[in-house]
């Protein structure tokens, strides 16, 4: 993990004495003629970045742990001898795996020839057998090994024998395509498959010179030996027979997942941004566009509620791909498959670009001018509004785009007949909002998360989800920081992969479960079940405990009364997971028919007030507007006549088929969609 401790300042006249450094946890060290002083525990390679040092690197990544695996990054060392005196290290060394040691002087390229003949050697071997494919490569224009052989490397190559080739591409996945002779053998790729994503979809296989990354399939990786020619693999001094020393052995836990599939993950796109080179690439990017085509547009991914930073490239208006942005305090530099390759949706041929009326005889959707629909909007509503209408904005919006939709209601349409859920949803759902939601400002990060001592996951699975936060929590277990109980029904394999323990619940059963989770009155009974429910209660008890609650639980009778019991029995803090981007969002703006803006009621005669001022009009509904279900019932019966709709797919709802007659029973509908 990068130190977030920045260097300091180096002692001198008037700064700190040789022991107060030592004493604050500082070490001096000298780069490239700089002294600084770098927390304990930093690397040589992070301590450079520090002083404006950039040392070349592959393997390296700040949130990965150190591999030494390319040697790049190699520089001059010397460390103070037991009498003080400096002592060259006999070799250059791996400036990412060494961390600095109090007096330790280090030569970079800048400045030591040494490790500039170091670093130049390493980039020769490396493009031994790198293919000079960089025209048509994807990498091309963004490729850490094109720039850094430009800025590090010879500048002409001495190898004259055949470069090792593979068949390529290998389809890894249908997302990810393989070029084997690309890679250098960095094993980001393999190493973010194990450490951040918990899923050994690839491994490095084989030795010598035919050492690749992949998934294991010998028929595609032509791993078998006795498929090999004779003369196809030869020792350094020529000499046959290698081939036997090709066995791949047992397969490993890299073959194939529990479903039987190779590479499958929610994050296995993550190693195509890692990949220093052109190896892993997107078999929806592939050949479409270069770099500098790109116009870049940061974002935050839609298709969960954990609002991870993307950047979407375009190209001439089109969306050719999408990446992780780097958000430290969110998704770090990781996202889900999803977020990466589901937009095709935005350069759908159905999107919509003009505004659609339904011609009244022929009843077809007709294109119309943006006057013209928003009169026809304006006169229908106006008209609706007379018996009733309500709005199911959904949960997909910008909290911009809900607030607009929360005043609309209130302002133009003088109802709280509003609902942003479209899917199960409950009375009491909406009151644990108001009560634990709205309004309650940041709440929970997702460095909290990371942090806390124990976290209680109910009706609510992470890796499914909120990728972001599978990601943040499985971190904090693998650091030994936090331990996890999940009250599910079976242990899944995301349960398996945050090592949480199962507090066992059937479906519909939590609010049982909640009510049980007691601390315990006297010694331990030996039940393991009541065992079990008072350990999760004393450890929710500890301070900075955290009880994570999904959005299922809204479809379970009394399980967020239960919760509620359960956060003031045992002091732990909460955080309401839902799925759908624009949930959290939706409940702070009031697209809720019992709330306002800012978590207050709407029968809150003050709050109605306030908030009538800042939207300029004398008064505002005071009572309880309907739910979903209840706008849906009324639209179908004739007491509402109008309903305007956005975002919501039908079948998320429980009763798809009374939602669509509703819709057809309404006398005047207003969608706002993008297809
Ligand atoms: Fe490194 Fe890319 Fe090869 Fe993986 S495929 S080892 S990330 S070069
Ligand atoms: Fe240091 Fe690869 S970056 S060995």
């Amino acid at each position: 993990m990068t130190p977030t401790t920045p260097a300091t300042a180096k002692a001198g006249p008037g700064g700190a004495t040789a022991g107060e450094v030592e004493r604050a946890g500082l070490i001096t060290c000298t780069i490239d003629g700089t002294e600084l002083q770098v927390p304990k525990g930093t690397l040589v390679i992070r301590a450079a970045e520090q002083v404006g040092i950039q040392i070349p690197r592959f393997c390296d990544h700040p949130l990965l742990a150190p591999a030494g695996a390319c040697r790049q990054c190699l520089v001059d060392v010397a460390t103070p001898g037991p009498d003080g005196s400096l002592r060259a290290m006999p070799k250059p060394q791996a400036s990412c795996t060494l961390e600095v040691s109090p007096g330790m002087v280090v030569s970079t390229q800048h400045t030591s020839p040494v490790a500039g003949r170091a670093q130049q050697g390493v980039m020769e071997l490396l493009l031994i057998n790198h293919p000079l494919d960089c025209p048509v490569c994807d990498k091309g224009g963004e490729c850490p090994l094109q720039n850094q052989a430009m800025s590090n490397g010879r500048a002409s190559s001495r190898f004259i024998d055949a470069k090792r080739t593979f068949p390529k591409p290998v389809k890894i996945s249908t997302q990810v395509l393989l070029d084997r002779d690309r890679c250098i053998l960095c094993q980001r790729c393999t190493r973010f498959s194990k450490e951040i994503a918990g899923d050994a979809f690839i491994d490095l296989q084989m030795r010598g010179v035919r050492q690749q990354i992949g998934v294991f399939d010998e028929s595609v990786l032509g791993f078998d030996p006795t498929s090999l020619p004779e003369d196809d693999v030869v020792g350094p001094g020529g000499e046959p027979g290698v081939a036997a020393g090709l066995r791949s052995g047992p397969r490993g836990e890299a073959t194939l997942d529990t479903s039987g599939r190779p590479f499958a993950s929610y994050f296995s796109g993550n190693t195509i941004q890692i990949c220093p080179v052109g190896a892993l690439t997107s078999a929806a990017y592939r050949f479409r566009a270069r770099p500098f085509d790109l116009v870049s547009s940061p974002s935050i991914a839609e298709h969960d509620s954990c609002g991870s930073a993307i950047r979407v490239d375009h190209r001439r208006g089109v969306v050719v791909r999408r990446l992780a942005g780097d958000d430290p305090a969110v998704n770090e530099e990781w996202i889900t498959d999803k977020d990466r390759f589901a937009f095709a949706w935005q350069s759908a041929a159905d999107r919509l670009t003009l505004p659609l009326v339904r011609d009244e005889q022929t009843h077809e959707l007709v294109a119309t001018s943006w006057s013209e629909a928003l009169d026809i909007a304006a006169r229908g509503l106006r008209s609706a509004a007379e018996t009733g209408v309500g709005l199911l904005p959904g949960g997909r919006l910008t909290l911009e785009d809900a607030y607009a939709w929360s005043k609309f209601a209130r302002v133009a349409l003088g109802t709280n007949d509003i609902d942003f859920r479209a899917r199960a949803h409950s009375g009491e759902e909406a009151a644990f909002l108001a009560a634990r939601v709205a309004g309650t400002g940041l709440g929970v990060t997702f460095s909290d998360l990371e942090r806390a001592p124990f976290v209680l996951l109910v009706g609510f699975e992470p890796e499914d989800e909120a990728g972001t936060v599978f990601l943040r929590l499985r971190k904090g277990v693998l650091a030994g920081r936090v331990r996890i109980a999940t009250v599910a029904p079976f242990a899944s394999g995301g349960t398996r992969k945050l090592r949480a323990e199962l507090v066992a619940a059937a479906p519909g059963t939590e609010t049982e479960v909640l009510d049980s989770i007691r601390p315990r009155s006297g010694s331990r009974t030996g039940d393991p079940v009541a065992d079990q429910l008072a350990d999760v209660a004393d450890r929710l008890a500890e301070p900075g405990a955290i009880v994570l609650l999904g959005e299922r639980l809204a479809g379970v009778r009394g399980a967020l009364s239960a919760a509620e019991r359960l956060l003031a029995r045992t002091g732990a803090r909460t955080a309401w997971v839902p799925r759908r981007a624009g949930d959290r969002g939706a409940v702070e703006v009031g697209a809720l028919p019992n709330l306002l803006p800012g978590g207050r009621s709407v029968s809150d005669y003050t709050a109605r007030g306030e908030v009538a001022a800042v939207w300029g009009v004398t008064s505002l509904p005071g009572t309880y507007g309907h739910d979903t279900a209840g706008i849906l019932a009324a639209a179908a019966d004739g007491r509402l006549a109008g309903l305007v709709v956005g975002g919501v797919d039908l079948d998320d709802l429980p009763d798809p088929a009374a939602a669509e007659r509703a819709l057809r029973a309404a006398s005047f509908v207003v969608q706002l969609e993008v297809r």
